[in-house]
């Protein structure tokens, strides 16, 4: 599956968050990381190639057909995607379980038997079996970001869009995501993610495009791109993340 962007542009009042970027995003990107400064436009290009939002100019193609504009037609190609953000976006009054069931009933029109079903298999693959009843204010944070994760593949998303996923977390439970987010890579799933993480950027992604003041700055191999940045921002960039 393709996605490419034309022209792409989003203003919001006073500010160019994506300007102009055109990416073709071929069938053999397994893993696409956008990387960058913040405020660069990473979560805005996301959330205009998942359909949460629709551009100011430009377009954005996903085999070969275009996104359409209006929002309630959006929607279709929104709930083919699953969205993981920085900040777990759980609802608190509803249990791990019942996260997962809701938008699987809900939104996927699956019967309560098969959501509750799929929602026990996605939590327990991700190590939640003991957790199904807990509201989120009873899991930790790392835990929480797991149900999310759950959640946003438990309809078996074409691409799971993931907005920084770890940043909210601390060193071991990031790194407990990380895996997970890994072993999802390595299953076969699509996915777009934006991350300050370069090390798994690095690592688990096969395409880079990297973003700064709206626009694209470079964009390549993983490997190449981090071992050969062509620019003097992108290498500037790059040598004061990876000191540490
Ligand atoms: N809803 C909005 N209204 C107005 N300005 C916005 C809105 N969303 C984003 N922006 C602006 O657009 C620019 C790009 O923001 P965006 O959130 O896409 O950056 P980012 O690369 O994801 O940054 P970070 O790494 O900090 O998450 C920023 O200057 C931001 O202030
Ligand atoms: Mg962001």
């Amino acid at each position: 599956m393709s996605i490419e962007t034309a022209s792409l542009t989003k203003h919001y009042v006073e500010t160019k968050a994506i300007d102009n970027v055109s990416v073709s995003i071929g069938d053999d990107v397994q893993v696409l990381a956008l990387i960058g400064p913040s405020g660069g436009g990473k979560s805005t290009f996301l959330r205009l190639i998942g359909g949460l939002e629709s551009p100011t100019f430009g377009e954005v193609t996903v085999n070969g057909i275009t996104l359409p504009v209006d929002d309630s037609a959006l929607r279709e190609w929104r709930k083919k995607n699953g969205f993981l953000f920085q900040s777990f976006n759980l609802f608190p009054h509803l249990t791990a379980e019942e996260n997962v069931i809701l938008p699987l009933a809900e939104v996927h029109q699956s019967s309560q038997e098969d959501a509750k079903n799929r929602a026990q298999e996605v939590l327990s693959r991700f190590g939640l079996a003991k957790h199904l009843g807990k509201q989120p204010g009873q899991l930790s944070g790392g835990q929480q970001q797991r149900v999310a994760l759950a959640r946003a593949i438990a309809h078996k998303p074409q691409w799971l869009l993931l907005d920084e996923p770890t940043s909210a977390l601390d060193p071991e439970m990031k790194a407990e995501v990380l895996d997970l987010i890994e072993e999802l890579q390595k299953s076969g799933q699509k996915i777009i993610l934006s991350t300050h993480e370069m090390g798994f950027a690095r690592r688990a992604s096969d395409h880079v495009i990297f973003l700064s003041d709206g626009q694209k700055l470079e964009e390549g191999n993983a490997e190449e791109l981090f071992e050969n940045p062509k620019t003097a921002e992108v290498k500037l960039f790059l040598e004061k993340v990876m000191k540490w």
